[in-house]
């Protein structure tokens, strides 16, 4: 009688076995969604551009430009140029914004060709940004497939032109856990991913920027020398930077209106006040202060008569001190937050 009862539980336990293989199975072989490795290159359009980026994101740029154009000068001198870097540090310091002046400036002839209806207008960079939402996928060896595809696909171009790929948020792909549902899925994209980044590396024309705020999570194999040739650290600017950040905003503002929108400012003083800001801060900050003055016009004016409205530096003060209370910028920091 025992036996007989441990058989017919073996017996079930062996059928439960077989229904989960099969459903494993299942989830194996799901398809992949058809958009999954739909791969478009960066627009190209005349903004931003190289003026509109400060700091070490603007140094940044000019090397990339200068390492994609002269690749032929370092190879003659027996090296090759940057390959791949990773731009790592604090949140709205211009990593993601680098990436796309980049990819306007290099492609500038592309925009004037389309303009002149040339015949065959041509780029002179594909910028492919790797999009880790659209990408990543539960199922088990999809997440690797779809981009060995995408690296595929990237090698390919790179026959003609130069391609850029970049990776914004590169710990969620690099920290090895976590993309997915499955432990095993995520370390397969990991291995897949520093596969390719190797081969990226040591293959013409290709070159990667990854962009993160968490350098620390990122796998130390992934990013270790000879698979990244430079890590860049994007700090938060200092008095001297966010002095020419201050006068950068007013200035653009005040050209894009046609009139001194702002008078009077003194970007030395915004510059003591905000010292944790970083560069989207100090225009958020400047860009609101005008806002408001501009909702305060819409409620009095009539729709006729619509008097061109400016503000003085207490206005810029005082919303410098707000942001700085929206946003925490008073204590000193602790941790990531
Ligand atoms: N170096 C800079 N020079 C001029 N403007 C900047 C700079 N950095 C940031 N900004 C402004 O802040 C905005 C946000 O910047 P961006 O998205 O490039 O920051 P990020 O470093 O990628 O931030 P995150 O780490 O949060 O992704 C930009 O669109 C721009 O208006
Ligand atoms: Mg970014």
């Amino acid at each position: 009688m025992e036996d007989e009862k441990k058989r017919m539980e073996d017996e079930k336990k062996k059928m439960w076995d077989e229904k989960k293989r099969m459903e494993d199975e299942e989830y194996l072989e799901d398809p992949i969604p058809r958009d999954a490795i739909l791969i478009v290159p960066m627009e190209v359009s005349a903004t931003p551009k190289r003026s509109d980026i400060l700091g070490t994101a603007g140094k940044f740029v000019d090397d990339f430009i200068i390492n994609v154009k002269k690749a032929g000068i370092f190879e003659s001198m027996g090296v090759q140029p940057t390959k791949t870097a990773i731009l790592e540090g604090e949140k709205g310091t211009g990593k993601t914004l680098a990436v796309q002046i980049i990819n306007n400036e290099i492609n500038k002839k592309l925009l004037t060709e389309i303009m002149t209806k040339h015949p065959n207008p041509t780029f002179s960079l594909f910028t492919l940004p790797y999009d880790i939402g659209r990408y990543g996928t539960p199922y088990i060896n999809q997440g690797s497939k779809i981009m060995q595809t995408f690296f595929d696909t990237a090698y390919q171009l790179a026959k003609q032109t130069p391609i850029h790929i970049t990776m914004d948020e590169f710990d969620t792909l690099a920290e090895g856990r976590g993309l997915s549902q499955s432990h095993k899925e995520d370390k397969k994209v990991l291995e897949t991913l520093m596969k390719n980044l190797q081969i990226s590396h040591d293959t013409p024309n290709v070159y990667v920027t990854m962009m993160t705020n968490l350098i620390d999570s990122c796998d130390s194999a992934a990013i270790r020398a000879g698979r990244i040739d430079k890590r860049i650290r994007f700090e938060l600017p200092n008095y001297e930077e966010r002095h020419k950040g201050f006068n950068y905003i007013i200035e653009k503002i005040n050209s894009t209106a046609g009139y001194k929108v702002i008078r009077g400012s003194k970007p030395d003083l915004l510059a003591e006040m905000s010292e944790r800001f970083s560069y989207a801060d100090i225009i958020q900050s400047v860009n609101s202060a005008v806002t408001k003055k501009a909702e305060e016009i819409s409620i009095i004016e009539t729709p006729k008569v619509i008097k061109a409205g400016y503000i003085k530096q207490g206005r810029l003060e005082k919303a410098v001190e707000k942001h700085k209370q929206e946003y925490n910028l008073n204590e000193k920091r602790i941790g990531f937050c």
